[in-house]
Parts: structure tokens; sequence; C-alpha cells
């Protein structure tokens, strides 16, 4: 058995900070890393293993980060690198991991390169380092049809000159050239920073993206066909090349770093291809995310995500959120939506927006997290899941920072109400987020109900079932070490789905109907709401197990 059989990160649980969002610890509206370092009690207490970072390196923020303009340093708003040393120290110390965010795919038009590159001839080394080209038209129109992700074209036009770079997010984010070897030179003197500085891992932003059809055909889109939009920025064959030389780096640790990747491709095979024992450690299993509340179709996407990364050796990294999409309880409360409004087709689905039953939504959520950290596997958590936050729907206009919003023209609202900063009190100017008068994007009133301090104190809350799960799950984790799922079968009630994996039953009813498990299932350990006579309520979740084992 290698130590990867073992590794740390094949059944973690892993909490993600949304660090401008988190705590603030010096009053300027700004979560930062002295603030988090202050409220690691609440994440060893949620017994967590580990922590993941969104990018906070010096940026201007025009995409909050994840436009950087050096990599091997932080901001000094989060604090700077000691600040960060010191978050490090103190996170081991209590034995959290701590994951940070690359985004090797862009950086900030501020990083030294870009600059450099504006100000170097067309053809240059300098220039060779990210994708510029001659427009077409005599240099008056993008070189070819590609969108960006955020809406409006993945080209900006040097300004009086017939030449235009690739973006493909926001124009203040250009993308790197992957197929100039300075650029892996760079990136691998970058990861060693950060793993010699003593992080226990990376998430890679849009793995998938790295490498672009080298002759940047446009997309067709043919009338009775599969449109190959984004089929050639994306997913090319040669950004394998790219994660075997990581992990070949990561590896030569030998404390079992891991590399988790943000890889939205169309097919569950295309995502395993990445797992190849040689490659990335983990990957993010978006399917579940983007799965309608349905007996079925969890069944069918849990099964397909299983069966496809096991061909690898790999396990599944499971996730109902992050910060890029609608928070689970909007998601599963949606009543209608609105029709599609997004360039983006991931933000039509796990964006949509409508009219929203908060309640149900939220039993739902609840009961997804029983579903989801009873699965073989690691998963990810992302900040404010474990309060019941609802997505903020209505964040005034003139609130919003998502370059979504403004790519879009207005017509796409992104993803800031996903953002908002965290409520830790039910009172004070930020409800306890900072010392400061108000935080950056604004809380609505009815965060009150949701604040930390208060949930702790309240048997039931959604926050004391987070931490209850989180704490069955280390108990049985011997038991279920390496245990494979097998499917219940459940006469007469397609909507009960129910899984067992060595003695533990996990059954989900997604319909309103209450349901009685068979005796012969055992007692119920943890339910996601109060069974009444041994009865589990509609739109609830449980974990059972055979009594006296
Ligand atoms: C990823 C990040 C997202 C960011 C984008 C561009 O999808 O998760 O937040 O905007 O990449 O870096
Ligand atoms: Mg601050």
């Amino acid at each position: 058995m290698t130590t990867t059989d073992r590794a740390w990160w094949r059944d973690a649980v892993v909490y993600q900070v949304y660090v401008r969002s988190f705590a603030d610890s010096d009053g300027d509206g700004i979560g930062d890393l002295a603030g988090l370092s202050e409220r690691l009690d609440h994440l060893t207490r949620l017994g967590v293993d580990g922590l993941w970072l969104n990018p906070c390196y010096p940026s201007p923020g025009a995409d909050h980060g994840y436009d950087v303009a050096d990599y091997m340093d932080i901001d000094a708003r989060y604090g700077g690198l000691p600040a960060y040393d010191a978050l490090l120290a103190e996170a081991h110390r209590r034995g959290l991991r701590v994951l940070m965010d690359l985004v090797p795919n862009h950086c900030s038009v501020e990083h030294a390169w870009f600059v450099a590159a504006l100000e170097a001839q067309p053809g240059s080394p300098e220039r060779e380092r990210f994708i510029f080209r001659t427009g077409r038209e005599d240099g008056a129109a993008p070189p070819n049809n590609w969108r960006s992700v955020f809406g409006g074209p993945a080209w900006t036009r040097v300004e009086g000159t017939d030449q235009w770079y690739l973006h493909s997010f926001d124009p203040c984010q250009p993308d790197f050239n992957w197929r100039n070897p300075e650029v892996a030179e760079y990136f691998d003197k970058v990861l060693r920073f950060w793993f010699d500085r003593g992080v226990d891992g990376i998430r890679i932003d849009v793995a998938h993206m790295l490498v672009k059809h080298a002759d940047l055909p446009d997309w067709m889109f043919p009338p009775d066909g599969e449109s190959d939009y984004n089929g050639h920025a994306q997913n090319q064959p040669e950004v394998h090349e790219v994660f075997r030389r990581w992990r070949a780096l990561a590896d030569a640790y030998g404390r079992d770093l891991t590399l988790v990747g943000e890889i939205w491709v169309p097919t569950v095979t295309d995502l395993a291809a990445y797992l190849r024992p040689d490659e990335l450690p983990q990957a993010f299993y978006f399917d579940l995310l983007m799965c309608p509340w349905d007996a079925g179709a969890f069944q069918a996407s849990v099964s397909r995500g299983i069966a496809e990364i096991a061909t690898t050796g790999a396990t599944v990294t499971w996730t109902l959120a992050n910060h890029d999409v609608h928070r689970a309880v909007t998601r599963f409360g949606l009543r209608a939506a609105e029709p599609p409004h997004s360039a983006d087709p991931v933000g039509n689905i796990a964006r949509a927006r409508g009219d929203v039953d908060v309640a149900r939504g939220l039993r739902r959520a609840r009961a997804a997290l029983l579903l989801l950290l009873a699965l073989p596997g690691s998963a990810y958590l992302y900040q404010g899941e474990e309060l019941g936050l609802p997505e903020v729907l209505d964040l005034p206009d003139d609130a919003r920072q998502d370059p979504i919003w403004f790519r879009s023209g207005g017509t796409e609202h992104g993803r800031d109400g996903c953002r908002v900063p965290l409520p830790w009190r039910a009172g004070g100017p930020s409800f306890g987020f900072g010392p400061g008068p108000r935080s950056w994007l604004p809380q609505p009133a009815w965060y009150a109900e949701h604040a930390v301090e208060d949930q702790w104190r309240t048997e039931h809350s959604t926050l004391r079932l987070y931490a209850d799960a989180l704490a069955s799950r280390k108990a049985l984790a011997d038991d279920l070490a390496d245990r494979d799922l097998r499917w219940l079968d459940v006469p007469g009630r397609p909507d009960v789905l129910a899984y067992q994996r060595g003695e533990l039953i996990c059954v989900t009813i997604f319909g309103e109907q209450p349901f009685s498990p068979p005796t012969t299932w055992g007692r119920i350990l943890l339910a996601s709401a109060p069974p009444h006579a041994g009865q589990l309520a509609g739109e609830s979740a449980a974990w059972l197990k055979p009594a006296g084992s």
C-alpha cells in the first residue's frame, strides 16, 4: 500500500473559507486572516479536517482575488505574509490542514508579466507568455468568436493597435499561454513557494481551461448538432501534462499534499481523466451540485460519480456549494426558475433565480448534508452553509460587485449573494463580522436569525446538526473505511433513497410524506428533522444502525 492509499484527503471534510467574508479583525469591512485565526474555534468545534482559503494574494480585486498580481505574497488587506504564517501555524496546531487556491489560467493586468507584455512589441518573449493575436478586419474585430465566461467577447484590444489579448473571464484577467514552457516553469516556483511554507495542498482554479486549441479556431454552432461552444478553449489533451508535472512535484514532498481541481467538463468520464493515478489526487464532483431535488436524479448522479471515478483509484470529492453558485437552501427551495439568463451554462442551473420557499429549501439542504456526509470519499463545505444561510437574492444593485453583473450589463446578478459576510452575533453593526461600522457587502436584517452564537446554543439548529453529523462521521470512520455503497430497495416509495455502507444506513426522503424505516434498519443515530414515534419526516434524512452495534 502506498501512502496515497491512506492519504488524509481521501475522506477529509474541508471547509471553504471565502476570506473576505468570514471575519474582519481590523474594522475595514473586509474579512482578513487575523479574523480567521481568531475564529478557528468555530471550525474545530464544527469538526472539519481542513480549510481551503479563496485567493488572498495581492490583487486589484476585479474578481475578488482571482485576478492575481503576485503569486508569492499575501495581500496587505488580508494581513500580508506574517498573518498567513500565523494562521497556518495556528491551524496546524489544532490539526487543521490548509489548502491554498491557485489561479494558473490567468493573472491580473497588474501582474509584472502583463505590464511588461503591454510595454513590449508583438511577437516579443514578454507577449508570448500570454495569448496575443492580430484582430480580424485589419485589427478592428477580435481574432475569433470566443465568448468570456462572464459574458461579452473573450478578447480585449490593446489600445491603438491591431493586437488583442485573450481573457476567458474578465478583461482584467489575461490568460496565460500554457504552450510556452516559461509559464510552466514559473508555476513550479509558485507551487514550491507555498509547499515549502507548509500548506497541505492547493485547489486549482478552472484547471480544465489552462491549455487552448493551438489554432484558436472559431466555435461552431451547427444548427442541428451539438455546438462545440468552449470545446476549443478548454479540456485540451495537453492540459494533462501540466497535472502530471504538478503531481510529481507535489509527491516529491512525501507528505500527501493534495491538488484538487475545479473542473467543469461535459461528462464524468472526462472528469475521471484528470484523476488518473499520476495526475490530480482530487477534483470536485459538481454533477451532484447541479442535480434537481429528486431521488432518482440523486441516485443516478451518485452512482455515476462513484463508478467512473473508482476506475482511477481516486475517491469522489462531493460538494453541494461554493462561492460561485447559489446557496443550497435557495436552490432546493426554488419554486419556479425564471428563464435562463446566463452566458455560462452553469449559471443557468446553479444560479437560477425565482420565488423561493426558504423553509422547504432549508429542510432539503439539511437532509442533503446527511446524504452527502455518509458517502464514500471527501466532502467540501462552503462557509455559511453550516448556518443554513439562504442566498441573498435582493442585494441593492449599487452594492453588487461581481464582474458577471457588470459584464452582463446587469442582466445576470452573479455571485455576490453567497458572499455576504457571515453573521456571528444576532446584533451589532455587522452582526459580529468585525469591529467596523459595516461590511463590504450589506447584510440583510434576517441574517440575525442565523447568527453563529445563537445557533451553538440552540438544540436542532443547523449548526448543531452539522457538528453532530461531522462528529458521527468521525466516530464511524473506522467502520466506514473502504466500505462500498449499496443501494437498498424501498418498495412503494420511489421518493425515498437509501444506501448502506458497512452497518450504517443513510435514508433520504425527497417527498413530503413521512416514512417509517423498517425495524431491520436499526435505531436512528441522527436525523435532519426530529422523528415522531419512529417516523421520519418528509424532506428529511437520517442515519441508522442496527441496535447493539
Ligand atoms: C473559478 C472561480 C471563480 C472565478 C473564476 C475565474 O471559476 O471559482 O470564482 O471567478 O474561476 O478565476
Ligand atoms: Mg479587515
